[in-house]
């Protein structure tokens, strides 16, 4: 795989001032493909102070302008959309049809969500005698994973950028190569030098040092809680703004009223796509106890059907995670109906597609993210108990409710404490907000919502 072996700083690749590299490994037949820097703190303090010397430039160029260079990053990255597929694949080990349809295509429509966004968005507007500026918060640390990994670099970058603010993004070491292209795009697009910084490097040490940097404003992370938590805890002492968009647990709620076939086979799809690692998958269904058998037989058929159509997992530890919780979730009394907690293959990250009957809501694989193509089946005696169960995790991100009739999905809807409900299957919309109540996170990403989140206000007064 074709690797930058610099990092891009000031608008040009430079070499890191670290030695340090960073294998990356292709998951299915775990080669090493590429080798990219691992910068150091010194690289991460040189990209924040060419992000910190163009801002006022940026800052200042009018929106109408900003979107125009959005634009031209839209079709930079259209025109590399098949290389982005391939990349994705290579470094992540998604099937290449999902790395077109969403890898490549959903950051290209976020793109071009934000070129229309800067363009129309009022970043000004009048309250009795006051004139309201919205104005960028400044310099922007993002720190991103590994799991959709040019679209979690986009939805910041984007709104980011159209806000007017200038950028370090730092993103995973198992992904490096994708951003990279990320990063040629935008400087095909024409950005001018620092507006968009590059640093690959490793979390504890490149992505702390970026958390840590006095010349950053605002850090939007996007990853685990436990390491969300500690940027959380740094930003909150240096007053700074962050964003955190961490865990989920989300809950398919399937009403006594719904088509149960339908809502069982897109739920057991939502589980699977990404093999498992998206953190706003559906990994608890709730199905009421007359429907239970029956819902846990078709999702078992479902499973069985992915067989190696899904990919593997990313690394050798999210492997040995997922195993983990699964050996845990039978210790624990749940009934395995599809799956393994042996890995499928003798190479390769690969964990089997899993269902898990029989957990009940303390189980800890009815709490914790697992990240992983593993289902937990529930049962519920009636709507409140669905609702207290739907509701009893520290997460909230995402969920489903499916019913005959759909506005008793969007009353159920209405009493979950989460961000997201997608009604009787409902399809992304890249304009809806997007993050978490409760410890899925702060901060809301993509559409006006995302734009507003790189904004400070500035009131002034007739
Ligand atoms: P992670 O939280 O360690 O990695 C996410 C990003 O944070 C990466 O860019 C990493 O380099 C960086 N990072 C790591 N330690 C850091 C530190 N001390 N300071 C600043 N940046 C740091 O996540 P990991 O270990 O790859 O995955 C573990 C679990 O996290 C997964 O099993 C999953 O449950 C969850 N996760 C959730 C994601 C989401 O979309 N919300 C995405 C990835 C992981
Ligand atoms: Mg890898």
């Amino acid at each position: 795989m074709k690797a930058h072996d610099g990092i891009y700083l000031d608008g040009a690749w430079r070499p890191a001032l670290s030695r340090d590299l960073i294998d990356v490994v292709d998951p299915v037949d775990e080669q090493v493909v590429a080798r990219v820097p691992a910068a150091g703190p010194d690289d991460v303090d040189a990209a924040v102070r060419a992000a910190r010397t163009a801002l006022p430039g940026w800052a200042a160029t009018a929106p109408a302008e900003r979107a125009a260079r959005l634009t031209a990053l839209r079709d930079a990255l259209a025109a590399r959309q098949e290389e982005i597929a391939e990349t994705v694949t290579a470094e992540l080990g998604s099937p290449i049809g999902f790395s077109r349809a969403v890898h490549a295509a959903v950051p290209i429509a976020v793109a071009g969500s934000y070129a229309e966004l800067a363009a129309s968005h009022g970043f000004e507007e009048t309250v009795g005698n006051s004139t309201v500026l919205h104005e960028p918060i400044g310099v922007v640390a993002a720190i991103t994973p590994w799991n959709y990994p040019l679209h979690q670099i986009v939805a910041k970058a984007a709104p980011a950028l159209a806000a007017g603010c200038t950028i370090v993004v730092k993103p995973a070491e198992d992904t490096p190569l994708v951003a990279q292209l990320f990063a040629e795009a935008a400087h095909e697009a024409g950005l001018p030098a620092g507006v968009l910084n590059l640093v690959t490097g490793r979390g504890p040490v490149a992505g702390q040092a970026l958390a840590e940097h006095p010349g950053v404003d605002l850090v939007s992370f996007t990853g685990s809680t436990a390491v969300g938590r500690v940027i959380g805890a740094t930003a909150g002492a240096a007053v700074k703004k962050v964003a955190l968009e961490l865990g989920g647990k989300s809950a398919n709620v399937i009403l006594p009223s719904a088509d149960l076939a339908r809502a069982v086979n897109v739920g057991v799809a939502n589980v699977m796509s990404n093999s498992g690692q998206t953190c706003s998958a559906w990994t608890r269904m709730l199905v009421h106890r007359d429907r239970y058998d029956e819902a846990v037989e078709l999702a078992r058929t479902a499973a069985a059907k992915y067989g190696d159509r899904i990919g593997p997992l990313v690394n050798a530890k999210q492997q040995a995670r997922v195993l983990g919780y699964i050996e845990k979730g039978v210790a624990e009394g749940a009934r395995l109906v599809a799956g393994s907690t042996e890995p499928p293959r003798e190479r390769g990250y690969f964990v089997s597609p899993t269902v898990l009957a029989d957990v009940t809501p303390e189980m800890t694989v009815a709490q914790e993210e697992i990240f992983g193509p593993v289902l937990s089946v529930l049962r519920y005696d009636d709507e409140e108990d669905a609702l207290r169960i739907a509701n009893g995790t520290v997460y909230g991100l995402a969920g489903a409710v499916w019913a005959g009739d759909e506005a008793e999905a969007v009353a159920f809807a209405r009493r979950m404490d989460t961000g997201q409900v997608d009604i009787n299957g409902g399809r992304f919309n890249p304009l809806a907000p997007f993050g978490g109540y409760k410890q899925s996170g702060v901060g809301r990403e993509l559409g006006a919502h995302g734009l507003t989140e790189y904004l400070q206000t500035k009131s002034l007064q007739f």
